[in-house]
């Protein structure tokens, strides 16, 4: 999660780590916080996260009309692996599969309007080895 200096979520993302896989389910920034590199910044943390907790890949499904945020994971390594037709519903639309392989260059293009936002974490495998941490985003 990224809060603002008043503590307010402007960004989220759930996922898993199975195995030696980072499964990201859901990924989503406040509207009026979009396009200043919110997204970029928290998905850095978790993949980081994740390669600290044992994961080599990551992957995810994203509907093929969302162009944001195949331009978003597409900067950050991620490639189209596959497609399953007809996935979603409401619309019906075919989902992609997108995969990171490795996480050893995390180095992007930097942006600098995340300097005061607090990463959030809450992870581990289990309810029991789960913990907490919040600390200052440094300026990607
Ligand atoms: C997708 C989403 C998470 C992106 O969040 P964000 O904080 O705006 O993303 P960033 O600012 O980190 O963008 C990084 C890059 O992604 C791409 N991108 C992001 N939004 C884009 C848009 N609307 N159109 C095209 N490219 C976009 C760009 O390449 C951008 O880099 P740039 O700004 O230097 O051009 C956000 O638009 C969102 O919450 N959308 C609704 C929920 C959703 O679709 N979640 C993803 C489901 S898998």
């Amino acid at each position: 999660m990224l809060r603002d200096a008043a503590g307010a979520v402007v960004a989220f993302c759930v996922c898993w780590v199975i195995f030696d896989e980072l499964h990201i389910n859901t990924l989503a920034v406040k509207p009026a916080d979009r396009r200043v590199g919110l997204a970029t910044t928290l998905l850095r943390e978790v993949m980081a996260e994740a390669a600290a907790a044992g994961a080599k890949n990551a992957t995810l499904e994203v509907r093929a009309s969302n162009t944001a945020a195949l331009g978003l994971y597409t900067r950050l390594g991620f490639h189209v692996a596959a497609k399953r037709p007809r996935y979603y519903t409401q619309p019906e639309e075919d989902a992609l599969i997108l995969w990171r392989e490795g996480f050893d260059d995390l180095s992007l293009k930097a942006h600098s309007a995340c300097g005061s936002l607090r990463v959030c974490t809450s992870s581990g495998r289990t309810p029991s080895t789960r913990r907490r941490k919040c600390r200052q985003t440094s300026k990607r």
